[in-house]
């Protein structure tokens, strides 16, 4: 259930780039208020049942008696896809969290995966770092890696809300299961469509629109960082590699400049 409630949320709150930005920064910033508890709130909310429903989702797999060779009814292919949907969701998940998140953040571990281009999302440049990290290896690994494991996803939690309900016995009866049955395949649509969003406003901008978006981001910072709202984190914002950041800054990029100059206004020392 906090799985599930969280993967709504989630959703949504990455369709909002769809709109804009500023949009989705605000969204994330929220999320980031939370300051020092934000560890405890992944791990204890998300986290942990993560590993609790994965841990115990392979058992039920692995136990699971699957004959749709022989009854090739709708039902009986729902159970089997709920089985292998859960298992690319596990999948998906694992290498989702590492790409953006990271699991974990302390330094020596954090120097390993980076070169790696993993934990790439920057809460403090939200869009434009998300941006960029679905643009790495080619452009198409991850967006592919998104659709699928997304997809599975969605589907796993819609069915599996369905077929919770008739293991605690909220729809027994055919009919009853039946009118359960329609609500899930709505709600699995409507879910559908937030994930597109999601997934569309992560891939469909390219470099341009990644540097446009870091411009807002910063202004945003300075903003938000004066009123108080944010405390001024470095690790959660978007810093130039360090090959291009030593390079004389007449010769560096007018947005690297810019940037510069940003981070100078905001830290006096
Ligand atoms: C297009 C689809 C998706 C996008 C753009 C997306 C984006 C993100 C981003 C940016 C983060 C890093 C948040 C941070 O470190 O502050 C994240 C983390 C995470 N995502 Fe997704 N996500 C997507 C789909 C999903 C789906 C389908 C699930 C399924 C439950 C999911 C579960 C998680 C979890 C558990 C975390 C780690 C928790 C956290 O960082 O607080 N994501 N996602």
């Amino acid at each position: 259930m906090p799985l599930g409630l969280y993967m709504v949320i989630h959703l949504t709150t990455n369709a909002s780039l769809m709109n804009s930005p500023e949009t989705f920064q605000r969204a994330v910033y929220m999320i980031h208020s939370a300051g020092k508890a934000l560890p405890l709130i992944e791990w204890g909310g998300i986290f942990i049942p993560l590993l609790f429903h994965g841990i115990l989702g392979v058992w039920i797999a692995k136990n699971a008696k699957l004959n749709t060779s022989h009854y090739r009814f709708a039902s009986n292919r729902r159970y089997a896809w709920q089985r292998y949907t859960g298992i690319v969701a596990l999948v998906y998940l694992f290498f989702h969290i590492l790409h953006l998140h990271g699991w974990f953040h302390f330094g020596p571990y954090l120097e390993v995966i980076r070169p790696l281009q993993f934990a790439a999302f920057k809460p403090y440049n939200a869009a434009s770092t998300l941006v960029e990290s679905m643009n790495q290896w080619g452009g198409f690994v991850w967006p592919a890696f998104y659709l699928v494991g997304m997809m599975c996803c969605v589907y796993h939690l819609a069915n599996g809300l369905w077929t919770a309900g008739i293991t605690w016995g909220l729809w027994i009866t055919p009919a009853a299961q039946k009118r359960a049955s329609k609500v899930s395949v709505v709600f699995g649509a409507v879910l559908s469509v937030i994930a597109l969003s999601a997934w569309w406003a992560a891939v469909a901008p390219g470099p341009e629109e990644a540097a446009q978006y870091r411009e807002i981001e910063n202004r945003m910072y300075d903003a938000n960082l004066e009123s108080g709202v944010i405390s001024d984190m470095p690790e959660k914002r978007y810093e130039e590699p360090a090959a291009e950041a030593s390079v004389a800054p007449d010769a560096q990029s007018p947005r690297a400049n810019a940037q510069k100059a940003d981070s100078n206004d905001s830290n006096p020392l």
